[in-house]
């Protein structure tokens, strides 16, 4: 156990309380961010005449040597420590002496904790937005192969009108597309350099905390000191935005759950990413999609202890403020890791084409445009509507779907059908003739998939 602020007390910490008050078994995730803001402070601290050049370099050799040793394995962070900053601090004063114990001047582990978290998330937004561009190139593919191929889309889980698999992926391009411009607005917001704020009211010491920013790649300082330390809300908007990605791939992986099913039978999961039953020999099951769906609850959990964390804090920084890392590291752990099995998933999986097209058949997809075509024939749309729901209860009965109707059993319900109106129902027709900007046309898709491929080159 050693302390960075035992002068003041006179008796050591309880070892229960040491440990409860610890987070060095989880705060050591931080340890190069804090070795970073650290040769950052100490360069600007020389910069300003607050350290000699021997010092600084000291520091700066100290400190690159304990991360190298830390990545070697040669030194190992143990809870000999409180946290990462202790442990940092105390290894450079084991290893350059009184030079060393210069390092903290003019700093709090107030702003130094702020400027670790924010480095660290910073880090992770963007690592995460790579992962949603790799996802949405594997989308593109499938999509470029998949324009003509037929499939229902779905309200209320009901057969509805056919749409096609590259129109059906395209949706989810969208949503990873808006995911990515959610995190580019946080990486934006969040840009600024809390280190220099000390504990909450800045220092007395000529710090530069412009040229400590720029050094870490801030576009500037944060502008109050008490907001510095105490704002957790980039955390907060970070585990917003993973929910929200979360949210999307558990609907995704909702969705494979069922095209999986062996009712629908839409897709083939590879067998390196299914799992199979311990007693049912049969079985091949979608176990990804599942965990997928049922890690995103826990990833909700941590959006929601941070925003009940941080409800009641008075200004400036609070012990409870610890609470923010556990959390937050699980949500951007788990993730990432959905989003690398899910995306590995998805790009190993067949689609079965016939099986697709077949289920569009049936099921009325091509209703409204049996509709559609009685309105070009001057009918209005209302009265439209109740002829063909007539001739679907009709085919109901007969068993039959639309087409498989004869023209005489069509003219019976309506004398306005004639020959044409196999080809104004067809699979195909119904997709080709949907040209609205974002329908799953031929013309409308080709369009988006050009401007996909853009997007993602830029
Ligand atoms: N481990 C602490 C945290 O994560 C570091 C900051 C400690 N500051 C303090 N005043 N005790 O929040």
């Amino acid at each position: 156990m050693a302390q960075l602020w035992g002068g003041r007390f006179t008796k050591d910490t309880d070892r229960n309380v040491y440990l409860f008050n610890a987070s060095i078994n989880f705060d050591k995730r931080l340890y190069l961010q804090d070795i970073e803001g650290s040769i950052a402070h100490s360069i600007m601290l020389e910069k300003q005449g607050i350290l000699t050049l021997e010092e600084k370099d000291a520091i700066v050799k100290g400190l690159t040597s304990i991360r190298n040793d830390i990545e070697n394995g040669t030194l190992e962070i143990t809870d000999k420590y409180e946290d990462i900053h202790s442990f940092v601090e105390a290894n450079l004063i084991d290893r350059i002496g009184d030079a060393g114990k210069k390092l903290h001047t003019g700093r709090s582990r107030n702003d130094q904790v702020a400027l670790d978290m924010k480095l660290y998330v910073r880090s992770e937004v963007t690592e995460v937005d790579e992962l949603l561009k790799a996802f949405q190139k594997i989308l593109l593919r499938i999509m470029e192969e998949n324009i003509e191929t037929y499939m229902p889309g779905f309200t209320h889980l009901q057969k509805a009108q056919p749409v096609t698999l590259a129109h059906h992926m395209s949706a989810y391009f969208e949503m990873f597309t808006r995911d990515r411009s959610r995190l580019a607005d946080i990486y934006k917001r969040m840009n600024t350099c809390p280190l220099g704020a000390g504990a909450l009211a800045g220092t007395t010491y000529p710090l530069d905390r412009g040229y400590t920013a720029s050094m870490l790649g801030f576009e500037q300082p944060t502008r109050n000191s008490m907001d510095s330390v105490s704002d957790r809300d980039y955390i907060i908007e970070f585990l917003s935005a993973l929910s929200t990605i979360m949210m999307h791939l558990s609907r995704f992986a909702e969705e494979t759950i069922i095209w999986n099913s062996n009712e629908y039978g839409f897709i083939e999961i590879d067998d390196g990413y299914s799992t199979g039953s311990s007693i049912m020999p049969q079985k091949k099951n979608p176990d990804i999609a599942e965990l997928v769906r049922g890690k995103t609850g826990r990833v909700y959990g941590h959006l929601m202890a941070m925003l009940a964390t941080m409800k009641s804090l008075p200004l400036a920084y609070n012990k409870d403020m610890q609470e923010d890392k556990e959390g937050t590291f699980d949500a951007i752990d788990t993730t990432k890791e959905c989003l690398t099995m899910f995306m590995q998933m998805v790009d190993t999986m067949q689609f079965r084409k016939d099986v697709m097209a077949k289920s569009a058949m049936n099921g009325f997809t091509n209703a409204t445009d049996a509709a559609d075509y009685l309105v070009k024939h001057g009918m209005p749309f209302r009265d439209a509507h109740g002829v063909i729901g007539k001739l679907v209860l009709t085919c109901i009965d007969k068993n039959k779907s639309i087409d498989e109707m004869s023209i005489e059993e069509l003219k019976e319900i309506c004398d306005v059908f004639e020959e044409d109106i196999y080809d104004a129902i067809s699979l195909k027709t119904c997709v080709e003739k949907r040209l609205t900007t974002g329908a799953p046309g031929l013309k409308p898709m080709k369009e988006t998939i050009e401007i996909y491929k853009k997007y993602l080159n830029d």
